[in-house]
């Protein structure tokens, strides 16, 4: 196995390559004055499974451009298998068509990766796993979705928040907070909108749960502009939590997003490093290593 990492995750790349001891080979890169990228693979591949480790933030399009070239060299050159690995997978949220006549954007994303001589896709925390499914089933490529809610709450459970209840900002990603429940101790729940008739204005609290005095953690597959975490911490405050932390697998963190979070209440936030800023404070390398154990 050799494992290529990418621009956008040479560190990341690096430190999976070592759990798995084997050497990194960082793909040599370039971008041209008129913003086209350079490739080239630094390690034959010939008759070798290539892992190649490439976030797409950043910047999305020349993450993914990156990769696509990353991938079709490895196939030109021989490469029995591809595995792509994209820790943050951008796009993931454009999985449907909302409006009529808008893109398919993962779709076009994943089928490009297939196309261009991808054989698995391991990602982490996608945004929708249902859109996954389906298409696994439309490309037949080998598609695994990694969750690292269980490890975000084993460092919270470190920092002090054993016991404290775990919440997604809404129903549909209940799941991120069932998993980390599961790690934290006291239960879990969801968000639910709520419109002030007077202001207009969404707030969200949690219905039947009594949260006065305890501490609560708010996960969310990505944090970009923080305001989804922010109107949750403000909820959990408002309903009398005592402690809040923040914690997502994506930390974006676009424009002023932390302070957001902050002045909302928050007294903790953390991320992972499938998006490397101040704020990852837990790796993604060992859960993405021991699953390219198994291939
Ligand atoms: C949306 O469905 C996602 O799960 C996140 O809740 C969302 O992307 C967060 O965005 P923002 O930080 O801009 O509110």
């Amino acid at each position: 196995m050799i494992v290529m990492p990418g621009p956008a995750s040479l560190e990341l790349g690096g430190k999976i390559a070592e759990k798995l001891g084997f050497d990194s080979h960082p793909v040599d890169h370039r971008v041209f004055p008129d913003g086209e990228s350079y490739i080239r693979l630094t390690a034959p591949v010939e008759g070798e499974t290539v892992v190649m480790v490439q976030t797409t933030f950043p910047n999305p399009d020349r993450g993914v451009v990156q990769l696509l070239l990353m991938v079709r060299a490895a196939k030109d050159l021989g490469a029995e298998r591809v595995v792509c690995v994209v820790p943050y997978l951008a796009y993931s949220r454009q999985d449907k068509r909302f409006r009529e006549g808008e893109a398919l954007s993962l779709d076009t994303v994943v089928a490009l990766l297939d196309d261009a001589g991808g054989d698995d896709l391991i990602v982490v925390d996608v945004h929708n796993e249902e859109s996954l499914e389906r298409l696994k089933v439309k490309t037949g490529l080998g598609i695994v979705n990694l969750s690292v809610m269980p490890l975000l709450a084993g460092h919270l459970k470190g920092l002090g928040f054993r016991g404290a209840f775990s919440l997604s900002p809404d129903e549909g990603a209940k799941h991120l907070a069932d998993a980390a429940a599961r790690v934290l101790g006291g239960g879990s729940g969801f968000f639910e909108k709520i419109r002030d008739r007077k202001t207009g204005e969404i707030e969200m609290a949690v219905k039947d749960i009594e949260l006065v005095g305890k501490d609560a953690v708010v996960f969310d597959d990505i944090i970009s502009s923080g305001g989804t975490t922010a109107a949750a911490v403000r909820g959990l405050k408002n309903q009398g939590a005592k402690r809040v932390a923040a914690a997502c697998a994506h930390g974006l963190f676009m424009g002023g997003a932390e302070e957001r979070i902050r002045d909302a209440g928050a007294d903790l936030i953390v991320s992972t490093d499938t998006v490397l800023t101040s704020l990852s404070r837990v790796t993604v390398a060992g859960l993405i290593a021991d699953q390219l154990y198994k291939i």
